[in-house]
């Protein structure tokens, strides 16, 4: 009778690790319609941003073939890498498959990269083996720092927010000198949107989080990388912090065991509206006005 009970324990169990693996395999496209800010204006531009995150390419179960196929066809402007490429020097090789797929695509406003806490573990000359693979495969790297594009008449800024959680990140930096336009920043820890208040962003692409990876019962995951956000219950997909837009992707790959429970592997599309503009003073931290279609308004008290 014991024997038995531990057979179907042993067995139990390697059921629910192969299947929890099995999870690894399938990304999930989710494609994400950052809603208006005033629903009665017209969305105006509208542009179509690819972001990967966490690609952790030693524990990575989708394919670069895989990608391609999910994406083949998708309108896309731009790319965004949220961070944690990988942590060894012998994978960077093993990055370029899937860098050569991005490139594939072909979007027309390029790739933007920034790093995560991962990337960092490597040795400097390792890093800039990195970042030199990541650049010759046409990735633009923003280490707090932003560029800017014109998209359908409207300027883009896009604001790359170095790695939070290894103290890496400089807001004043980044934020330094930015010209009117539609903020999107990029950065790999969402935690630094609780740090935020006093810089604006119209949206905020982020990863680190895995969505838990392990997230039953809970996100085991996060015990370290966001035990203040997992008590705001922050932890994935479309979020909003001070009444600013973000997003927590649940990213490609895998960390230390390479499994999924209750998360899965992500891709995302996201179309945002480029007509809502909210302008926030940097100083003051209040909401001075709007810019919807071509006309700026007051906002009402
Ligand atoms: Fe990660």
């Amino acid at each position: 009778m014991k024997a038995l009970f531990l057979i179907t324990l042993l067995f139990s169990t390697f059921l629910i690790f192969y299947k929890a693996y099995k999870n690894t395999e399938k990304a999930v496209l989710n494609k994400v319609k950052l809603p208006a800010f005033d629903s009665h204006q017209q969305q105006g531009p509208l542009l179509h941003i690819l972001q990967i995150s966490d690609m952790h390419i030693e524990k990575i179960s989708i394919p670069p073939e895989q990608v391609y196929n999910k994406l083949a066809g998708e309108k896309i402007d731009l790319i965004a890498l949220t961070g944690d490429f990988l942590d060894k020097k012998r994978t960077i090789p093993k990055l370029i498959p899937y860098l050569k797929v991005l490139q594939r695509l072909n979007v027309p406003y390029g790739i933007y990269v920034v790093f995560g806490n991962h990337d960092y573990v490597l040795k400097q000359n390792d890093f800039d083996m990195l970042q030199d693979v990541l650049e010759k495969h046409g990735c633009k790297i923003l280490q707090n720092e932003h560029v800017a594009i014109y998209f359908e008449g409207k300027r883009v800024n896009i604001i790359g927010v170095d790695d939070f959680y290894t103290k890496r990140s400089n807001l004043q930096k980044s934020f330094s000198g930015l010209k009117e336009g539609y903020d999107l920043v990029l950065t790999h820890d969402p935690n630094i949107v609780l740090n935020m208040k006093n810089y604006h962003f119209d949206y905020l692409l982020s990863g680190h989080f895995h969505g838990g990876q392990i997230h039953w019962p809970k996100p085991y995951h996060l015990a370290k990388l966001g035990r203040t956000m997992v008590q705001m219950n922050m932890i994935k997909g479309l979020l909003y912090y001070d009444e600013k837009p973000f997003y927590i992707s649940e990213g490609l790959g895998q960390t230390s065991i390479n499994i999924r429970i209750g998360s899965r592997p992500e891709i995302t599309l996201h179309q945002l509206s480029l007509n809502k503009i909210q302008k926030e003073d940097a100083q003051s931290g209040h909401l001075m006005y709007r810019e919807l279609s071509d006309n700026t308004l007051p906002l009402p008290q």
